[in-house]
């Protein structure tokens, strides 16, 4: 599937994403290196650290959130309405075409 993601400098990548690796998007984002080492999939995809935070910019119909990943944006900063934890969105054809810009990192 495509992908359309803004980094933090806000530069636009569009990238093709496989539905069969059973991946999620902060590791799309990790394996075309959108985001610095360290800055993005610090808890491993555990919903633990808000470092894959992503604004999601189109309108796809996305799973409801886990109790796991609401906790974790209740705590975590620069969130906003259509946040959500890349790690919890896994790739599949539902997600083809989204859209999504990457939170600034929290440090
Ligand atoms: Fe830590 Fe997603 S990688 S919450």
């Amino acid at each position: 599937i495509k992908l359309k993601i803004t980094d933090r400098d806000g530069v636009l990548h569009e990238v093709d994403a496989p539905t069969d690796m059973n991946m999620n998007l902060m590791e799309v984002v990790r394996s075309y290196e959108l985001a610095p080492e360290g800055t993005i999939g610090i808890c491993g995809g555990m919903a633990m650290c808000a470092s894959c935070q992503c604004y999601v910019l189109s309108d796809h119909q996305l799973p409801e959130k886990s109790d796991d990943e609401d906790a974790m944006l209740a705590e975590a900063f620069f969130v906003k309405d259509n946040s959500r934890l890349g790690c919890q969105l896994h790739i599949t054809e539902d997600l083809d075409g989204l859209e999504v810009e990457l939170a600034p990192a929290e440090d």
